[in-house]
């Protein structure tokens, strides 16, 4: 059933665990995620980007996974990604999302904070939870210097400030994590996390978990990550598979031989994440 990804995230933080956001760009990533979650009774969240929604049509997408969240006996949020404007936030209020990011992090924290609090009269007009970010998650660099990596991350007494003058439901932090696969070794900030935790009492987010090592995402969930971002490793399954059976059966017309399999790797990956996140059997 379709829910409010607020009641996950508190029980989640009440209980422990974090719950996997997971994104999707269409009908078969959208079935590996519902498969998952229903093999591991799991509440998710399943998201969608503005991409997503530009490349699937916001008249489709969101439809497809409101079906399986209709017909699925577990919890599901559906979350907009990254909003990247007020409009756009709109737009998927309009279409039922139950719970938004708008992600205003690129702005001064003056211009942010304006921002959020715009988005979280709106949004809380309609009862939906609102997902804000501080500090900036980059894509993952190899290159980039100590001092430039530690601007960009969240500090934790402008959190504090942040969340109190905003009201978002959610924060999304920069401790060192970053977008698409790893470059160098990741390493997670955690006295920074602790640091947040300390002063922030809302349920966090972690960006950007593809890739990092399992014990710095039991680390970070101890710490009071209550929901964790999965996208790149979804889509490496998908591409890895395809190629594999077109390298197997060149001759393959069948899209459903092709992208069938796609879907099997595709949950594979999302329910080693859901033991991983601790959300196995929460639903
Ligand atoms: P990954 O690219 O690490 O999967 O992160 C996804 C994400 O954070 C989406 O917001």
């Amino acid at each position: 059933m379709l829910v409010s990804s607020k009641e996950l995230l508190l029980a989640a933080q009440k209980g422990g665990y974090a719950v996997g956001a997971f994104n999707t760009n269409n009908l078969e990533i959208t079935h590996a995620i519902f498969r998952a979650a229903k093999a591991q009774r799991a509440p998710i969240l399943v998201q969608i980007s503005a991409g997503a929604i530009r490349y699937a049509g916001i008249d489709f997408l969101p439809q497809i996974v409101r079906t399986h969240a209709r017909l699925a006996d577990v919890p599901v949020a559906l979350h907009l990604d990254h909003g990247p404007s007020f409009e756009m936030v709109m737009l998927c209020l309009r279409y039922g999302f139950t719970s938004v990011m708008r992600d205003a992090s690129k702005l001064p924290f003056d211009e942010n904070v304006a921002e959020i609090r715009k988005v979280v009269e709106a949004a809380h007009a309609v009862g939906v939870p609102v997902e804000a970010e501080l500090g900036r998650i980059v894509g993952a660099e190899e290159h980039v210097v100590v001092s430039e990596r530690e601007k960009a991350m969240t500090d934790p007494d402008e959190a504090a400030e942040f969340v109190k003058a905003t009201g978002c439901d959610f924060l999304a932090v920069s401790i060192g994590n970053a977008h698409g696969f790893y470059k160098g070794e990741p390493n997670l900030d955690f006295d920074r996390l602790q640091a947040i935790r300390d002063k922030v009492d809302i349920p966090l987010v972690l960006h950007g978990a593809s890739g990092l090592p399992d014990d710095q995402i039991r680390t970070a969930v101890s710490l009071g990550i209550c929901k964790i971002n999965i996208d790149t490793e979804i889509r490496y399954a998908f591409t890895q598979s395809v190629r594999k059976t077109l390298a197997e059966q060149p001759e393959q017309i069948d899209p459903r031989k092709i992208l069938g399999p796609a879907i099997d790797a595709m949950q594979a990956v999302v329910e080693r994440k859901i033991a991983l996140f601790g959300s196995q059997g929460k639903a």
